[in-house]
């Protein structure tokens, strides 16, 4: 039977990342980076990874804990190859350990699969490798060949010479180990002048020990991005987001410039919906077909229908249905549910509350806890007084109505179907249906006819 696990090494303190945060906690397009790393090996080994964890484990463990992984502590934290030391009680009968840094989020997981592909079974392989060439250095390893272009050793910036430093093949940190072989081989690596147990002394061992090891060069060199920095993670997660952006524009969306759009890994957004400039769609959004967005839009896990026309505004836990339009500096915070064909103008809030089918609210109003039936037209400065300084109350306007300019509701408060405010009324009780409405405190003051 061939088994493969995967590790992810994750207990360094990544002292140059300058932080109070973990380093594999810090976010990339909104999540943090270990999440990218999980996956990838999970895809790559259909098996749950074993996570190496160490500094400021309790936080990290926090934030994986509704993951599919399996923890394992390094303490005190001496160096990679201690670290893949730790995981022995878990992997001592695993054929194949596919070991990946936690710091890379970027490697895809068909890259995986390709260096744990080329460890031929045991017991010819003792180890695969992945590297990358060209580029700037950023602290990785130097991968040593012979004449014959056989892999000889990785040697870490701190140890090498000159000429080993203009080796221009770095050791990207992902390897595929034979699993007897490497239990044996970390115990023999010995520590390096900093004080620590580094994995990248396998290397030499496996050569020693007359074994191939074998090496694969990554196509495309951004894969091997690694964080050691916030210049990194800046660099990183402009990669990302460009691969991001790349797959929607393939999929049928226009975006006017992806330089300027942000689009989280977990958003959706429909054919032929184009994107001005400026524009965030975070988190788990959904975007329908043939919608605008932007420029200058802030869009968080939303759910947008089709058609939707959305200008520099700000949408928050919101849902429109199809044909609403927005904007400019609309603000809809969580619960507000727009339906068909709603129209939204400048200056206005809504949380919390719905607007039916056809519903205009065209200027300066806050609309909070609310239901609001179809066609009703909501005057501009209309505002529901939700908050008596205690609890939030509920208004309701039913199909219909007109809200005059000015209109405080006072919640609780129900304005009955095709029943009219005046302008500046400050609604205290119930208005009936069909009924005129106007004055401080609002008077009913007739019926109103067809
Ligand atoms: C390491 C490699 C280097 C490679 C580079 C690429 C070693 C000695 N060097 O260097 O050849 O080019 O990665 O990514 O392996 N970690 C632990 N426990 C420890 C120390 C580190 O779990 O005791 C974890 C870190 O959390 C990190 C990963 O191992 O996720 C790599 O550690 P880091 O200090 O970033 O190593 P590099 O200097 O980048
Ligand atoms: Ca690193």
């Amino acid at each position: 039977m061939s088994e493969i696990r995967g590790v992810i090494l994750a207990a360094g303190q990544g002292t140059r990342m300058r932080s109070r945060l973990p380093k594999v906690l810090h976010p990339l397009m909104g999540k943090p980076m270990i999440y990218y790393v999980i996956e990838a090996v999970a895809q790559a080994t259909s098996t749950p990874p074993v996570l190496v964890l160490g500094h400021d484990a309790e936080k990290v463990y926090q934030h994986i804990q509704d993951m599919e992984v399996e923890v394992v502590v390094q303490q005190p934290q001496l160096g990679t190859a201690h670290a893949l030391q730790q995981t022995a009680p878990v992997l001592a009968h695993t054929d194949k350990v596919l070991v990946v840094m936690g710091d890379m989020p970027l490697l895809r997981a068909t890259t995986l699969q390709k260096v744990s592909a080329l460890l031929p079974p045991a017991p010819s392989g003792a180890l695969a490798m992945l590297t990358v060439r060209g580029g700037e250095a950023k602290g990785f390893g130097r991968v040593l060949r012979d004449a014959q272009g056989r892999v000889q050793a990785v040697i870490e910036e701190a140890q090498a010479t000159p000429e080993i430093l203009a080796i221009d093949e770095y050791n990207v940190g992902v390897y595929a180990f034979e699993g007897r072989w490497l239990w044996s081989a970390l115990e023999r690596i010995s520590v390096s002048p900093k004080g620590e147990y580094y994995l990248t002394d396998v290397i030499a061992l496996a050569v020693a020990d007359g074994l191939d090891v074998h090496a694969l060069q990554l196509d495309e060199p951004s894969e091997a991005i690694g964080i050691n920095t916030r210049v990194h993670l800046a660099e990183a997660e402009r990669v990302l987001r460009h691969r991001v952006n790349q797959a929607w524009m393939l999929a049928g969306v226009t975006l006017i410039d992806p330089g300027s759009t942000y689009i989280s890994p977990e958003a959706y957004i429909g054919m032929d919906t184009v994107i001005w400039p400026n524009t965030y769609i975070l988190g788990k959004s959904s975007i329908g077909e043939g919608c605008e967005l932007g420029p200058n839009t802030y869009v968080r896990d939303c759910q947008i229908g089709a058609a939707c026309r959305v200008f520099n505004s700000v949408l928050e836990g919101a849902r429109l249905e199809n044909h609403v339009d927005i904007g400019p500096f609309a603000h809809l915070r969580k619960g507000a549910h727009l339906a068909e064909g709603v129209h939204m103008g400048n200056f206005g809030e809504v949380k919390n509350a719905y607007l039916g089918p056809g519903t205009k609210m065209g200027h300066f109003s806050y609309i909070g806890d609310a239901t609001i039936g179809a066609q009703v037209n909501i005057g501009a400065g209309t505002i529901t007084c939700n908050f008596d300084g205690e609890k939030k109350n509920h208004t309701h306007i039913q199909d219909g109505a007109f809200i005059g300019s000015d209109t405080m509701l006072v919640a609780p408060v129900t304005v009955g179907e095709a029943a009219r405010t005046g302008a500046g009324a400050v609604v205290t009780k119930d208005v009936p249906p069909r009924t005129l409405a106007v004055g401080v405190p609002a008077r009913n003051i007739r019926t109103i006819k067809d």
